[in-house]
């Protein structure tokens, strides 16, 4: 675990469904009615009424981020957010991840939230290479917290040591340099 920004940031490695922060980020799909990877260990842990408050919200688009309140899970909220499929790159896919981080965090700012977990955004199924995905959350997250003094501390919850190895060396060249 590392911190930076005087600690507002923290890169760090565990499961992100035991976080106790204002808001933890899902990185669902457009149904918002779960999955696999980190959605699936989300709706595992809040348990069933999560999905049925997500069943009221009509979906996401990609970019997109939408709340629900966070039930079982030691969160209070969930942020969900559908991240891009990579497609190679010329589908706007960079774009449409930082809006991911960018929307996430204004609907934590809208609704008085302070501390916020994320995991990495598309990462995994959606197949955006880690390389790329690291220095575009990284950045937009360091951008937001520069213009918005009320949202205190951030994690980036990796989950696999090489995720973790990337994440460090990243944040070490954008957030200390
Ligand atoms: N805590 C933190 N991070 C996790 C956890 C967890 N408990 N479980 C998985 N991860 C990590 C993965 O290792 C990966 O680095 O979350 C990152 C995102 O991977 P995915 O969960 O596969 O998400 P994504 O690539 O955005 O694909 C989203 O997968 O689960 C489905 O419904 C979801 O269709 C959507 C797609």
């Amino acid at each position: 675990m590392r911190e930076y920004m005087n600690g507002r940031i923290v890169v760090t490695q565990g499961d992100i469904t035991t976080f106790q922060v204002d808001a933890i980020v899902n990185a669902a799909n457009k149904s918002l009615l779960g999955g696999g990877g980190v959605d699936g260990a989300i709706h595992r842990a809040a348990g069933l009424e999560l999905k049925e408050e997500c069943r009221k919200l009509g979906g996401c688009e990609t970019g997109e981020a939408k709340i629900t309140k966070g039930y079982r899970l030691p969160a209070k909220h969930v942020i969900h957010t559908v991240g891009p499929v990579w497609h190679g790159g010329d589908r706007d896919e960079e774009r449409l991840l930082a809006e991911c981080y960018k929307n996430s965090l204004q609907l934590a700012v809208d609704n008085g939230l302070k501390t916020v977990a994320f995991p990495s955004i598309s990462t995994g199924a959606y197949g955006f290479p880690i390389e790329k995905a690291a220095p575009i959350a990284i950045g937009t997250v360091k951008e937001f917290l520069e213009n918005h003094p009320e949202i205190e501390k951030v994690y980036f919850v990796t989950f696999s040591d090489r995720d973790l190895e990337v994440y460090l060396r990243t944040a070490d060249r954008i957030l200390s340099g």
